[in-house]
């Protein structure tokens, strides 16, 4: 069964079973500071989680793009991976463990379905601490479907609880299942969660029923959720009896483009398959982020430097298998031609994907020869004072900086008679994974799980600075990103020229006059053609059909959007634009703030 085949079954099954199917979301986050990227299907939906009502009812299934960086250092083994798909099963306060565990169940060993073995499925599920009871509903839920005892595993929250990703939020115990992949057992303490390839994880059904306070409390919610997320990748290998994801076909052709270009086979050694897969996984994660429906670009900041350093890396690893300036084109275009038909955006975008790739990797190649040149400098300073040993701190700047591969280093150093510090170097190295991981789980206040009324009031003076760019300065304004936090609100928009200081006090005037007429904000649930025919602004392209929220602000503004909204302009305050500034070419950013209302 290819991945094609596996998402439509699983709509489908769903849909069957009473499932409205919802498109998903951008892989950057809207209104949301507490993570760069959409790091799973439930992020999105955060807000229904809490107990928002979600325009598509209770019972929904989607897939969902998503973008983890946390473990880029380990991409190359078998199955990490910095882009993938889940697809997901909802419930919004609906069915909970009973119906979640048996479709699950049904849709895995099913002759219609999947048709894996019962025999070759293990599940784990929470073990229960001080905060939440041990998971016997789950336990005997499977027990009922024939799992034998031996194959359920209790375990810690480490491994089975789903938290949420910013510090605050949704979460609940979960149980995961696990295709066993043929392999004889590592050694005795072999079991679900072992990295040595005997198990597979291919869906986790989230129970989500607490909300984790800020003092780090689990309360119950008011609506007890199911939030599933099956591997669309590892499923796929499973099926397809591969070991690793990359054996299936949506690797297929970058690797044969990979193989093509570099003369070389993946199989050749160890070392050549990991190049492979670093290669491979990365410029489709690039691909997907430069083709996204927010089209970001490499920078030094955010979104944009996750995605410069997953070019880089990918150049890296490109040289070490020989392949040439270049390379990225065909590889992109084949992401493109693989996934065109389930994510159009891909194809509308894709020669923008091809040249800013072929743009940062020329930039990378620059910084290597600056490299060269620094590196040539100290190795001249270390010959005249008689030194052999380059110092792991120095070949760590090499890397950082200039993207310098310690391989390399050490190449040039032995031609030149210096040895380098390796474990200095692996030192500084840690060091810095671990503050690069603490910045890309770094946790703000704000996001989807805060609906206070500071970050509610800045959702709807959002919508009233939109319309206000494109009353002052043009309707070609179209909205790029958009982040809140408790604090401020900051506008990514699309616009050529930084803006006057006369534009600037127009659209704050406007904002505040429509604060100061005190309008109502009112919501209707409509059709996203709907919804456009009314003249609503919409951010993206959902599906025919889709259901979706209209925000009217009185006669000024109409936008489709998730909410949640003040009730009435009037709450809002004073409007105050901080700063404009560029954001990447050809967008621009406002940071503005709300100053409280007057009393
Ligand atoms: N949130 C869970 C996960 O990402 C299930 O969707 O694994």
């Amino acid at each position: 069964m290819t991945a094609n085949e596996l998402r439509e079954m699983y709509l489908g099954f769903f849909g069957s079973k009473g499932h409205a199917i919802i498109s998903g979301a951008s892989l950057i986050p809207q209104n949301d500071p507490t993570v760069l990227f959409t790091t799973a299907g439930m992020h999105p939906l955060v807000p229904y989680l809490l107990g928002e009502p979600h325009p598509a009812g209770k019972r929904l299934a989607n897939r969902q793009k998503c973008v983890r960086t946390g473990d880029i250092d380990d991409v190359g083994d078998v199955s990490h991976l910095t882009f993938f798909e889940m697809l997901g099963n909802w419930s919004f306060g609906d069915y909970f463990k009973q119906e979640a565990i048996a479709w699950s169940f049904e849709f895995l060993t099913s002759k219609s379905c999947l048709g894996f073995s019962p025999d070759k499925l293990s599940v784990t599920v929470f073990r229960g601490n001080e905060s939440a009871p041990r998971d016997e509903e789950s336990i005997s839920i499977w027990k009922s479907l024939g799992i034998p005892e031996s194959r359920i595993y209790a375990l810690p929250m480490e491994d089975n609880w789903w938290g949420p990703a910013g510090k605050t939020g949704p979460c609940g115990p979960d149980t995961e299942m696990f295709v066993d992949a043929g392999k004889a057992a590592c050694g005795p303490a072999c079991r679900p969660g072992c990295r040595c390839g005997k198990y597979f994880e291919v869906w986790n059904d989230v129970f989500m029923q607490y909300n984790k306070t800020e003092d780090g409390r689990y309360e119950r919610l008011r609506q007890r959720n199911v939030d599933t997320g099956m591997g669309v990748e590892r499923t796929a290998a499973m099926l397809q009896g591969k070991a690793t994801v990359f054996e299936t076909e949506l690797f297929a052709a970058t690797i044969d483009a990979i193989e093509s270009s570099s003369g070389k086979r993946m199989t050749e050694s160890p070392e050549t398959a990991r190049a492979f897969r670093v290669v491979a996984d990365h410029a489709r994660s690039a691909a997907f982020i430069l083709g996204d429906e927010q089209g970001i670009s490499p920078s030094n900041l955010g979104q944009g430097y996750v995605l410069r350093r997953l070019v880089r890396r990918a150049a890296r690893f490109a040289k070490q298998i020989g392949l040439k300036d270049g390379f990225f084109d065909p590889l992109a275009r084949s992401v493109v031609a693989g996934y065109r038909r389930f994510y159009p955006e891909l194809a509308a975008n894709e020669e923008r994907i091809v040249k800013e790739l072929a743009d940062e990797e020329a930039k990378f190649e620059k910084t290597l020869s600056r490299g060269l040149v620094e590196l040539e400098k100290v190795m001249g300073q270390m010959k005249a004072h008689g030194q052999t040993s380059l110092s792991g701190r120095v070949a760590f700047r090499l890397y950082d900086t200039y993207g310098f591969p310690v391989e390399f280093t050490e190449e040039i150093g032995r031609e030149n008679g210096i040895g380098i510090d390796r474990e200095g170097f692996e030192k500084a190295f840690q060091k810095h994974r671990e503050v690069s991981k603490q910045g890309s789980d770094k946790a703000f206040k704000g996001g989807l799980a805060d609906a206070s009324v500071e970050t509610t009031r800045l959702h709807t003076a959002t919508h009233l600075l939109h319309r206000s760019l494109r009353m002052v300065l043009g309707e070609h304004v179209a909205q790029k990103g958009s982040n809140i936090t408790v604090e401020r609100l900051r506008f990514d928009f699309s616009h050529p020229q930084k803006m006057t200081e006369e534009e600037l006090r127009k659209v704050e005037a406007l904002v505040n006059e429509a604060i100061a007429k005190k309008l109502p904000v009112s919501m209707n649930v409509a059709t996203m053609e709907e919804a456009k025919a009314d003249g609503a602004t919409a951010l993206f392209t959902g599906k025919y059909g889709e259901q979706v929220k209209v925000y009217t602000i009185g006669d000024f503004s109409k936008e489709v959007c998730g909410g949640p909204h003040a009730r009435n302009t009037g709450e809002l305050g004073r409007f105050k634009i901080l700063k404009e500034e560029a954001s990447s070419a050809g967008v621009r950013r406002i940071r503005a703030v709300l100053a409280p209302p007057q009393v």
